[in-house]
């Protein structure tokens, strides 16, 4: 048996540089890991079947499930290995909160290919699990580097970055408000889609993906520079989510305002769902925001947490 912590992600710059020829976006993100996580235990089981216990309702427990389908890729890509393994128990523990644009799907898949490779003795290097977990999403390569990246093509293609100082975020979501992924990159498609580059154009891309990998973002991160990270926050899909959803760009100019009188810094949606974080450079600062947000906002279906920047994506539980 294995247990293991998968942890969540936020995007602290997510700017979409157009359209590819598979119908997903080419985006440049950079990509933190927080120590908000999910404990996943997998355990051997002798007959060949996959069962998956989740304690989240909205969590699906069959093929739907990114960590399933993992199981199943691994199967598929290695029948000689896996065949004689018999089957698999997988129980997800679920604190991540869900559908909240932090991958807690994408990292519990990263979590299971990172564990079957364990138990199994696939032995398959860090290079090869992640080029797996691209067949399953585009945050899953992600999930498995862990600490802070940049992220280019489909998000998959990771490159890891410094640890910057390890600061706060306070997380706050409407639980029973979601965003559709596809939703916001079609909507953004059709806002902006005049200005990418034409599809064929790789030159274009490449060199605004260039541009970006020593942009400032990037600069402040090898440099430490914590004001700098926090003015270079971004997420181009702002621009159609936030006018869509007045009840989160409210609670994005709540949180700023909370966050420039406690910690100064910065506020941002994460991902494509309305997911909005601030970052804080002490627990204490992040506390304060917290609750400054909390006292503004009564309604109960407002979820706030707070997690710390964490230099990993998925570790082993003793
Ligand atoms: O890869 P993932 O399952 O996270 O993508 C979900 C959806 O988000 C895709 O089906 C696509 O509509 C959109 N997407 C995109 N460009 C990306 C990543 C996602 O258009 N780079």
């Amino acid at each position: 048996m294995l247990t293991l912590l998968a942890n969540a992600k936020i995007n602290l710059y997510l700017e979409i540089i157009g359209s590819r020829s598979d119908g997903f976006h080419e985006l440049v993100m950079v990509m933190q890991s927080v120590g908000l996580s999910d404990r996943i235990t997998l355990k051997p089981l002798n007959a060949p079947t996959i069962h998956l216990n989740c304690d989240h309702p909205q969590v699906p427990t069959d093929h739907t499930n990114l960590a399933y389908q993992a199981v199943t890729l691994l199967q598929k890509r290695f029948p000689d290995r896996t065949n004689r393994q018999g089957g698999i128990e997988i129980t997800i523990d679920k604190k991540i909160p869900v559908g909240a644009g932090l991958a807690g799907g994408s990292s519990n898949a990263a979590a299971t290919l990172f564990g079957l490779d364990i138990l199994w003795q696939l032995g398959l290097t860090r290079t090869e699990l992640q080029a797996l977990g691209a067949e399953l999403g585009s945050d899953v390569p992600f999930c498995l580097a862990g600490g802070c990246a940049i992220a280019t093509g489909r998000g998959e293609e990771v490159d890891v970055l410094p640890q910057h100082p390890l600061l706060f975020a306070v997380l706050a979501k409407y639980n029973s408000l979601s965003v559709s992924t596809p939703w916001a990159y079609k909507s953004y498609r059709q806002a902006f889609g005049k200005s990418y580059p034409p599809l064929n154009d790789t030159r274009s891309l490449a060199e605004r993906r260039d541009r970006v990998h020593s942009g400032d973002m990037v600069k402040s991160i090898y440099a430490a520079d914590i004001p700098g990270i926090s003015a270079n926050l971004r997420n181009d899909l702002e621009k159609v989510v936030l006018p869509a959803h007045h009840k989160v760009a409210q609670l994005k100019e709540i949180m700023t305002s909370a966050s420039s009188i406690h910690s100064g810094l910065g506020t941002m949606m994460s991902g494509s769902v309305p997911t909005v974080f601030s970052l804080s450079k002490t627990e204490d600062d992040a506390q304060a925001t917290l609750h400054a947000v909390r006292e503004q906002i009564h309604d109960p279906d407002l979820k706030l947490f707070m997690a710390a920047f964490s230099s990993h994506g998925i570790a082993t539980q003793p």
